[in-house]
């Protein structure tokens, strides 16, 4: 069982250092360019991405990389420090907004999301049932789901992260990793279609969790590790995508 308390003690206590990722060069790349591979399609399909709810904002930088794609956006995290810290990096975007709540539970109305945003923060989540439940009360007809989670099918990627665990003391334990088709299910069982899953992110992912210190370096690598990852997105063979760190997964609930 997951233990919501030490995970939000971890995130208020990491929350200013959590900032840094989405401000240095060679790791805001990288998560820019997640988040718009997981929204492309939807602004593809000629839809608008409206008002947007992200449900674990950390520091709500979608909020920033996605400006004036979106009316309204609104950052939900259960940590007050994350919160602190998210309206701090998106001063002076008045579009955005930030509350502090847990998202199985918080009422939102009258908030109306066209599309309900996920990044790396389902996973961290106890009751991710009662998390969909609750997005009920607050999405439009038709409105979209996006979550981004790690990848678990990879044992070799799955051990790094265990070694992560023993050596970086900012590495939450609180997080249960979906099997391979748990959160498909888990969307299907809550009245969610159109799912899809991509997988994401093979040479890029580890520029977007460590802020390397020398940014006249580790920008262009970063940025080269982008473009690799874009040809293999193009090239993998689909057995071999499963090597990839995350799952991009969409779904939509009806009209
Ligand atoms: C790994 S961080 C990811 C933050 C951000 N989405 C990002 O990608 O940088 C997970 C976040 O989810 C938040 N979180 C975990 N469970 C939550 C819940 N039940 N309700 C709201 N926020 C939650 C944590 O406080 C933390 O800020």
């Amino acid at each position: 069982m997951l233990d919501a308390g030490r995970d939000r003690a971890l995130f208020d206590r990491i929350a200013e250092k959590y900032a840094r990722k989405d401000l240095a060069r060679s790791s805001a790349l990288v998560r820019q360019r997640q988040l718009n591979l997981a929204v492309r399609p939807i602004l593809a399909s000629g839809a608008a991405l409206g008002t947007i709810v992200e449900l674990g904002c950390g520091v709500g930088a979608p909020a920033r990389y996605l400006a004036g794609a979106y009316r309204s956006y609104l950052g939900i995290d259960r940590s007050e420090e994350m919160i602190a810290a998210a309206r701090r990096f998106n001063t002076g975007n008045a579009a955005a907004k930030f509350v502090a709540g847990d998202a199985a539970t918080i009422d939102l109305a009258p908030v109306q999301a066209d599309l309900v945003l996920v990044v790396d923060a389902l996973h961290h989540m106890a009751d991710v049932g009662a998390v969909l439940r609750n997005t009920l009360r607050f999405v439009a007809p038709g409105a979209w789901f996006v979550a981004v989670e790690p990848q678990s099918a990879n044992p070799v990627i799955q051990a790094l992260r265990w070694a992560r665990g023993r050596v970086d003391r900012s590495y939450s334990h609180e997080q249960h990793f979906f099997a391979p088709g748990e959160l498909e299910e888990l969307l299907r069982c809550h009245n969610l279609s159109e799912i899809e899953a991509v997988c994401e992110g093979y040479f890029s992912t580890p520029f977007a969790q460590v802020v390397l210190p020398v940014q006249g370096v580790a920008a262009p690598l970063a940025g080269a590790a982008v473009r690799l990852d874009e040809l293999l997105a193009r090239r993998l063979p689909a057995t071999l995508r499963r090597l990839s760190w995350n799952v991009i997964i969409r779904a939509r609930w009806a009209e």
